[in-house]
């Protein structure tokens, strides 16, 4: 989708379709008192009959005729904004998400838009440019790689922003363009997670990441087995041990010439988890193709860092490998020596991901990291704690949590506080190894941190458990179902609001 700015009256647009909207029980202003007075009050009528009121996401399509002089569009779409006290830029992006996929449902292929939020609602310009063009391309995202046929859907291919004040383009150009980008990446991330994992293994993933450098300049490294044997990285080739499919740790730096401390992006990328020899039960077990969407977060937000040119040292760490049970595969009972020398006794094979992100958090050391976010779909217990509405936050690092929780209000990517201390280290303490891969049902979220912890001790940290915020069973006003991407814009948000330095 192609999302421009015009600076014009939205009234006089001649577009199938104009979107405008409204603050519930507010009379229509700006640009959709415009677009009313040029309709003859078409929208003011809608309101006085109470059958339209303005809530959040409400929509109401008109269609003004031929009789109108002067009126070019021939649809016009009014999208609620809910009460002007309540509103935020997530209203915002959902409205202009609302709105894009009611269009691209009718089969428009070309609208003209009002900025949603930047009047009444008080967003400046830039943020409301940048909402707007993030959730209009995130609602209108489809994934039919894997259907045959025609698919009759048209795309709703172009977007314009038309403002009447000039003063704004430029802010306006800005938000566009950052917003266009980091939706590209999300839906990039989407894409990975939604491909089974028959097509997203591991060799793939590094496959999109060295495409990903050559077209945006990052540097890349991609590991392999041999590699990982030199490091030491025994508890990634543990678990890539059943799996005839070879892992890959992958290495993306952006602007290393910027210099000092990077920030470290770490995803977890078991592009498809079966649970190994402690196989998991069968319900649902197709949904285990989304446990890479850690990795597609951090391959997604490693392509917008680039492409926005954001003037940090930033380095995006992937851990790709399936999990399989085989003849050959780790066992319960077997011990791992990681890459830092610490050993782990495993107790179950599920307990994977944190396995593979002891040897990738291990790597990090060598980076001197001003501060590193891992994102993982790691525990069941996550996901019973805290539901779909927010990923678990644990880590070592007040100041980095803060600036992760603020950059994930921010998008909307809520975060929230889970608890990691000495006694849930205590819970991963073992008999004949340094510490055994899990603790047991209690605190499943916090002792899967623990177990990072010790490997993400010589820098601060944050670890991001989204095994319930990664992947959606219901359409949301941005989100279809599937992999949501999410991540992407809370670590491009971080990075663009890091200063440098540390935390
Ligand atoms: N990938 C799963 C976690 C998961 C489960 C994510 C459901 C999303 C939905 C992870 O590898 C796993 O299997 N974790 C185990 C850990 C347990 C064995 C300590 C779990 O949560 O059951
Ligand atoms: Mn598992
Ligand atoms: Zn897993």
């Amino acid at each position: 989708m192609e999302i421009s700015v015009l600076q014009g009256q939205i009234q006089k647009q001649r577009s199938p379709a104009l979107v405008v909207n409204l603050f519930q029980g507010a009379r229509p202003g700006g640009a959709t008192k415009a677009v009313d007075q040029a309709l003859g009050g078409l929208i003011s009528a809608a309101l006085a009959s109470g059958d339209f009121k303005g809530n959040n996401n409400e929509l109401l399509l008109l269609y003004p005729g031929k009789n109108l002089r002067g009126f070019a569009a021939r649809r016009v779409l009014v999208v609620g904004l809910g009460k002007q006290g309540e509103f935020t830029p997530e209203i915002a992006r959902q409205a202009a998400g609302t709105a894009a996929r009611r269009l691209q449902e009718l089969g428009v292929e070309e609208g003209a838009t009002a900025l949603h939020g930047s009047g009444a609602g008080g967003l400046d310009p830039e943020a409301a440019a940048q909402a707007l063009a993030e959730a209009s391309i995130l609602s209108c995202y489809r994934f039919d790689h894997y259907r045959s046929g025609d698919q009759g859907g048209k795309e709703l291919k172009a977007l314009r922003v038309v403002e009447s004040d000039a003063a704004k383009l430029g802010a306006i150009r800005r938000g566009l363009r950052a917003g266009s980008t980091i939706a590209a990446a999300t839906c990039l991330a989407r894409d990975l997670g939604n491909h089974p994992g028959n097509v997203a293994t591991p060799s793939y993933l590094a496959g999109v990441a060295r495409r990903l450098a050559r077209q945006q300049g990052l540097r890349c490294q991609v590991i392999d087995r041999r590699g990982m044997e030199k490091l030491g990285m025994g508890a990634l080739l543990g678990v890539a041990q059943g799996s005839a499919e070879p892992p890959r740790l992958i290495v993306l730096e952006h602007n290393k010439e910027a210099g000092g401390r990077p920030l470290v992006f770490v995803g977890k990328g078991v592009t498809f988890d079966s649970g190994g020899i402690s196989l998991k039960p069968g319900d649902k077990m197709e949904e285990m193709k989304f446990d890479m969407c850690g990795a597609a977060a951090v391959l997604g937000a490693m392509q917008a860092v680039a492409s926005l040119k954001v003037p940090r040292y930033v380095v995006g760490l992937v851990a790709a490998t399936e999990n399989l049970p085989d003849g050959r595969a780790f066992k319960p009972g077997d011990i791992l020596k990681t890459l830092t020398g610490k050993t782990i006794e495993i107790v179950n094979t599920d307990a994977e991901g944190r396995l593979i992100l002891a040897d990738t958090l291990g790597y990090a050391r060598r980076f001197q990291p001003a501060g590193v976010v891992d994102l993982a779909t790691l525990t069941g217990a996550c996901v019973v704690a805290l539901g779909s509405h927010a990923s678990g936050m644990m880590g070592n690092s007040e100041k980095l949590a803060e600036a992760v929780r603020r950059a994930g209000e921010h998008t909307h990517e809520r975060v929230w506080p889970l608890p990691l201390w000495d006694e849930h280290r205590e819970q991963i303490k073992s008999d004949y190894a340094d510490m055994k891969n899990t603790g047991g049902r209690p605190a499943g979220a916090s002792t899967g941190a623990a177990l990072l912890a010790e490997f993400a001790d010589q820098y601060p940290w944050v670890h991001l458990d989204i095994a319930g915020t990664a992947w959606e069973t219901q359409t949301r006003p941005y989100v279809p179902k599937g992999c949501v991407g999410l991540g992407v814009r809370l670590l491009v948000q971080l990075a663009r609001s890091w200063k440098g330095g540390g935390f």
